[in-house]
């Protein structure tokens, strides 16, 4: 097995917060893995730890081997892997056909071309092509974030919270998404609050609480698990 992903030891720090503290994560090549913990638990900001939006106190980051602990967000996603945010960022003003030409892809103009009709139509976005991005439902913003995450190809997809604010219907979809993408070869770490949605859809779930992985397994291994429990039911 290749480790696409490796957090190690990695500690943040916000003032007196320990967001996180000594975590270690690892993703294997084409594992779809869920990261759940209550509230606060520091998910997210082990995300932005991963992908260079902040750089960590202690511990390193690798992706593929090679040490990324500081790279830049563009470094890191030049290296394949890709994000999505907890509130969705779209360009606005753009419609949803600009928005995906914003990625800094290396292939050509052609295969960039390529990729955009081909993503419009597997995330079924085509009827929306021409709409501007603050137009779009809050499902159909999650999925033009995925979209433009898939425009670079990424070996890793990090995703922040895909089922909130996401009609039942559409989260049907894009779970479907999900799945197609993770079958093509894409490890994928997916941080969600709906259990169904976690239940679902991952191999292996991680349990972040105060910062760090208090327990790894299948689902119904971690929700059997006493230190899960209780970091849920209250207090850390
Ligand atoms: N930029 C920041 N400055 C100060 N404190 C922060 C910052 N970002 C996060 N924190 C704190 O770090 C801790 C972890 O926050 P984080 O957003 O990573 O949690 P989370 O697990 O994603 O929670 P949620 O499920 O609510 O999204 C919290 O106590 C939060 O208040
Ligand atoms: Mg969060």
């Amino acid at each position: 097995m290749t480790t696409v992903l490796s957090v190690d030891d990695v500690t943040k720090r916000f003032g007196g917060i320990v967001a996180v503290d000594g975590l270690d994560l690892a993703i294997e090549e084409g594992e779809l893995v869920g990261l759940i913990g209550p509230n606060g638990a520091g998910k997210t900001t082990t995300l932005n730890l991963i992908t260079g939006f902040l750089d960590p106190d202690e511990g390193t980051v690798s992706l593929n081997g090679e040490d990324v602990t500081g790279a830049s967000p563009d470094a890191v996603s030049k290296r394949g892997i890709g994000r999505t945010f907890q509130i969705s960022k779209p360009f606005g003003r753009l419609s949803v056909y600009e928005n995906l030409l914003v990625p800094n892809v290396s292939c050509g103009p052609a295969e960039q071309e390529a990729r955009i009709e081909r993503l419009l139509e597997e995330l079924q976005l085509e009827e929306v092509r021409e709409n501007r991005a603050d137009e779009l439902s809050g499902g159909q913003k999650k999925l033009l974030e995925l979209a433009r995450v898939l425009m670079l190809e990424p070996d890793l997809i990090l995703l922040d919270e895909p089922a909130a604010g996401v009609n039942p219907v559409l989260m049907d979809d894009i779970m479907d998404d999900i799945r197609r993408i993770n079958a093509n070869g894409t490890a994928i770490l997916v941080i969600e609050h709906d259990m169904s949605v976690i239940s679902e859809l991952c191999e292996r779930v991680v349990v972040m609480n105060a910062g760090r992985n208090i327990a790894s397994g299948t689902f119904e291994e971690i929700r059997d698990d006493e230190k899960v429990r209780e970091a849920y039911l209250g207090g850390t």
